[in-house]
């Protein structure tokens, strides 16, 4: 890999133990991909934040990034932690919180912006071509395919060395001729709702692997939609990238059609219970955009939640300031509109809830053996009915 002087500067240590590592970490990383030189980027996004998943190692290695000097050189925004601001605090072990709090504090010491949210893109949209260096693959496909942005599927050591050096190698969809589509999907019926875009994703994703995809069929899709089924491709798959509209059928490609039949079988596959009254209904992965919580608050207008039913609205600081009429809605029901955090990666099972509805197929893929609970995947209006009294 070609580097600067002052890269190579960093690289030898000359700029401190935090940057020596991190461009160890960035060259490595370049070199086993082919990369030939590194590229500045305009943000980083970092995962790697939440407590549960992290446990005390992490502490030990951000303690000493930030001993060594470490600081973001570019706009970086941190994933989502194991806790709200208010409600979850009290619920759980203090340890657990104080933690919690050491791990954002490190982040925030480099300089990077405790934003806790898996939709950066809604704080400061990145424009079209931009290079990004973003983990959390939810967020790198939405960034791609519907911003137009480029990121590669950075990992949390990888994101977290690009923001404190501004810089991510040049490989994968950072060049124009890796972001052409090899694989044309024909989506041969009309998708009814949110949970079944998930679910198309995350039967795409298994298929796929880290092909990219180009649509045919999607029409008239939101961009919430989309969202849905790029979390999906990305959690049971490695794609980083797809095209919701096809632009032109010169080019011959592998061709997959999806039929009615698919996407009922993917969505009741995701399902291991039917439960009727699950302990927790939870919307919100990946976080909601301000017109999916004006959806749960029009849903919940004037009703009440069942008893021993509770109701999770995850969403961003960003979105909740700007959403306190609809929140004030939820909240009379009966609900909790949480920010920065999400059911995945806190402690749900020692809150003794052991069935889980969602409208999220992300989630419903990964709660049976990360959270240990029973799933449900329903629609947005259908996992509201279920949490209401009638
Ligand atoms: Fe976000 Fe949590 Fe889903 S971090 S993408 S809401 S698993």
């Amino acid at each position: 890999m070609h580097l600067t002087r002052q890269e190579e500067k960093m690289l030898d240590g000359e700029y401190g133990w935090a940057n020596q590592v991190s461009m160890k970490i960035l060259v490595r990383l370049g070199e086993l991909f082919g990369a030939t030189r590194l590229i500045p980027i305009q943000s980083a996004h970092l995962s790697g934040v939440s407590y549960k998943h992290m446990g005390d190692a992490s502490i030990d290695f951000l303690t000493a990034l930030a001993e060594g000097g470490g600081k973001a050189q570019t706009q970086s925004t941190l994933n989502p932690s194991s806790f709200d601001p208010t409600y979850l605090p009290k619920r759980y072990h203090r340890e657990r919180l104080e933690k919690q709090s050491s791990i954002i504090d490190l982040y925030t010491r480099m300089g990077i912006n405790p934003t806790l949210t898996c939709t950066p893109y809604y704080l400061r949209e990145p424009k079209q071509g931009q290079h990004l260096a973003w983990a959390e693959s939810s967020a790198v496909i939405y960034a791609n395919s519907v911003l137009g942005a480029w990121t590669n599927r950075e990992g949390s050591p990888s994101a977290l060395a690009a923001a404190l050096i501004g810089k991510t190698p040049d490989y994968g969809v950072h060049q124009a001729a890796n972001r052409q589509p090899n694989v044309l999907v024909k989506v041969e019926t009309s998708l009814k709702n949110e949970a079944e875009y998930g679910a198309l994703g995350i039967l795409l994703g298994k298929m796929l692997k880290d092909k990219i995809p180009v649509f045919k069929g999607l029409q008239g899709s939101s961009d919430d939609d989309l969202k849905q089924l790029g979390a999906g491709m990305a959690s049971s798959g490695m794609t980083a990238l797809f095209y919701h509209k096809i632009r032109s059928e010169k080019n011959k490609l592998e061709t997959i059609a999806i039929e009615t039949k698919d996407i009922k079988e993917a969505a009741s596959g995701l399902c291991t219970t039917t439960a009727e009254a699950p302990d927790l209904v939870f919307i919100g992965c990946p976080h909601c955009s301000l017109k999916e919580v004006k959806s749960v608050a029009s849903l919940l207008e004037g009703k009440k939640m069942r008893k021993g039913i509770e109701l999770w609205v995850c969403t961003s600081r960003h979105v909740r300031e700007r959403a306190k009429n609809y929140i004030d809605i939820i909240e009379r029901a009966g609900g909790h509109v949480l920010c920065d955090t999400c059911v995945l990666i806190t402690w749900v099972k020692d809150l003794g809830m052991h069935t889980l509805m969602t409208n999220s197929a992300k989630t419903a893929f990964y709660a049976p053996t990360l959270n240990e609970v029973d799933v449900t995947l329903a629609p947005i209006n259908e996992c509201v009915k279920a949490a209401c009294k009638d």
